[in-house]
């Protein structure tokens, strides 16, 4: 079986007005089911981890409240408190320690982001035990690989190696290379090339060859978190496991994936999965549009009331005391903005 343990310590700036500091993207319902993308993530590993006693989260302790609100059947001895977010760098290697704490060595452990969208479910948990044991037959860290559709400079490239047999329905490859979020024309190149896939963002593994990983590659971060466990926080440096790890091990296989796949990155991906044919915009709060198309609307109250009128391509997101009016083409932007605002805008 696989440990499952969600990382939801990040921000979603992207997503400001609704995301904010205390109340991020993972804890917003993005995707019209009703739950939040956090609880949609538990609610898809359950069935993996057999029951909430195997599932763990952990996150950043200015999150910790909002997830025991979120999730109130998570133990809290599986609720992993970082005194601070330093990236997925030191989360996945301090939950790695936990759970080899708890479970051994030899344990899988699958790390998996709070804020993706998935479209096949039961596909995707299919998905997940072939690549468990992909990890626990070779002793590897397996990726699951996404078909890229467009030079996306926000996501990591695996470029696939040799064959190494299929596991349930998956075929298996080495990773020749993993790069991180490249610059445009790399992208491209990678693109045109056929032999990349993007990393989808979730890795499984046994605890030991992830800690060994992180031993040989980012000592700076394993020796601190070594002797002194989470007390060692305030002295690590922001990183991400996609640098520090995974660009550099030849521990790392891929196996290309098709459940259906969206990283919730902007209001251009909400649109990607609410828009039908039949409806001009996409409406998350009481709209009403007078020559109003391909846009994007959302209130957080119910009772307000927004009136577009002759606008195409634009998204109008209200929420407490703040609006936000962006292009479509420019929601990468909103990061600056959040950043011209100062802290917790
Ligand atoms: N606990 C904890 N602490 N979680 C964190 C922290 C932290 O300091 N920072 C980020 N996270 C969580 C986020 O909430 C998210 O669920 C997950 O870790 C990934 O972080 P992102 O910040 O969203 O990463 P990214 O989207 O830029 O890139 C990663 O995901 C892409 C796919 O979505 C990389 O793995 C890319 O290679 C990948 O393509
Ligand atoms: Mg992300």
């Amino acid at each position: 079986t696989v440990i499952p343990v969600i990382l939801a310590g990040g921000k979603g700036e992207r997503f400001w007005p609704v995301s904010r500091r205390q109340h991020p993207k993972q804890f917003l319902c993005l995707d019209g089911s009703g739950f939040s993308l956090l609880q949609s993530t538990a609610n898809r590993l359950l069935p993996m981890a057999e029951s909430w006693d195997s599932l763990w989260v952990i996150t950043a302790a200015h999150l910790a409240d909002g997830i025991r609100e979120q999730l109130p059947d998570l133990p809290e001895q599986n609720l992993l408190i970082e005194p601070e977010g330093k990236d997925t760098a030191p989360a996945v290697a301090w939950a790695t320690l936990e759970v080899a704490k708890r479970h051994g060595d030899g344990a899988i452990a699958g790390f998996f982001p709070a804020d993706h969208w998935i479209a096949d479910e039961a596909g995707y948990r299919e998905t997940l035990k072939a690549a468990a044991a992909l990890a626990t037959e070779r002793g590897a860290i397996a990726t699951l690989g996404i078909t890229p559709t467009f030079p996306s400079t926000g996501y990591g490239y695996i470029e696939q190696g040799d064959p190494l047999g299929t596991y349930g329905d998956c075929a298996a490859y080495t990773v020749a290379r993993f790069t991180e979020k490249p610059d445009e024309s790399t992208a491209e190149d990678f693109i045109a090339s056929g032999r990349f896939s993007w990393n989808s963002g979730m890795f499984i593994f046994p605890a030991g060859v992830m800690l060994q990983e992180l031993d040989t590659h980012a000592p700076q971060i394993m020796e601190p978190l070594r002797a002194q466990g989470v007390d060692a926080y305030a002295k690590l440096d922001k990183l991400s496991i996609d640098y520090a790890v995974m660009e550099k091990t030849d521990k790392a296989c891929v196996m290309p994936v098709n459940f259906g796949w969206d990283d919730l990155g902007d209001w251009n991906a909400v649109e990607r999965l609410l828009k039908t044919p039949e409806t001009p915009n996409v409406e998350m709060a009481q709209h009403l549009g007078l020559d109003t198309t391909d846009s994007i609307v959302y209130a957080s109250d119910e009772d307000e009331v927004i009136v577009t009128i002759g606008l195409e391509d634009v998204v109008v997101v209200r929420d407490g005391k703040a609006t936000l009016v962006v292009h479509k083409s420019r929601t990468q932007d909103i990061k600056k903005a959040v950043k011209a605002l100062g802290a917790d805008p």
